[in-house]
């Protein structure tokens, strides 16, 4: 089982589980409490972040908080906007902001952070003081591409997305596995899948 010290197991939460009380959730049903204040998802640029934490927050009953959405909702324009005219420490600080305020919320919330959240260092620390499940989830950057290739709005992805997603791959995975409890290899499978095993996180670890 893993523990908040001992931070991201090496094995997928799937083959955890058989060891774990595996929470079953009817659609209708709401969690009260299942150990942790909130679960956040992190992981690269179109890994299923917003989209599986919508699934997970569904399924949970909780508020769902997207670092991106909050983002455009309090400045009032585009991720793509911020970063072209403003810069990248601007939108860092936003995204810093953002996580800060969804850590620091009272009822339990399933938080989509942004891909570069890992990046500051008061940001891991954030993360891993917070009471929160974090919940890596990590794929192939090829698959990434094509994730990805329908979506204009990230900007670090207008030059040889692949290339980029590689290179982010290399110096970045060593600080999700830093910061996560739960390492969710997304793969080919379903949403449904992959939120089943960010759900089992929630009382798969040992905080
Ligand atoms: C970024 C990820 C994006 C967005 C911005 C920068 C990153 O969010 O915040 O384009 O540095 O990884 P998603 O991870 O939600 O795509």
């Amino acid at each position: 089982m893993p523990t908040r010290s001992g931070r991201a197991c090496e094995c997928r939460v799937s083959e955890q589980i058989a060891h774990i009380s595996c929470v079953r959730l009817r659609r209708t049903q709401r969690i009260v409490t299942v150990g942790a204040s909130h679960l956040v998802l992190i992981g690269l640029m179109g890994v299923g972040k917003s989209t599986v934490g919508r699934r997970v927050a569904a399924e949970l009953g909780w508020p769902h908080v997207d670092s991106d959405q909050v983002i455009e909702a309090r400045t009032g324009r585009p991720v793509r906007e911020i970063w072209l005219a403003d810069g990248e420490p601007t939108f860092r600080a936003l995204e810093a902001e953002a996580l800060r305020d969804a850590l620091r919320r009272a009822e339990p919330t399933v938080i989509a952070a942004a891909g570069g959240v890992v990046l500051s260092a008061d940001n891991r620390r954030a993360l891993h003081d917070a009471d929160a499940v974090v919940v890596w989830l990590t794929a192939d950057p090829a698959r990434l591409v094509e994730r990805t290739r329908a979506d204009a709005h990230r900007p670090l992805l207008d030059d040889d997305p692949e290339a980029t997603l590689r290179e982010m791959a290399i110096t970045r995975d060593s600080l999700y596995r830093e910061v996560a409890d739960v390492v969710v290899e997304v793969g080919e499978r379903t949403v449904e899948e992959i939120a089943a095993d960010a759900v089992a996180a929630l009382s798969s670890v040992d905080r």
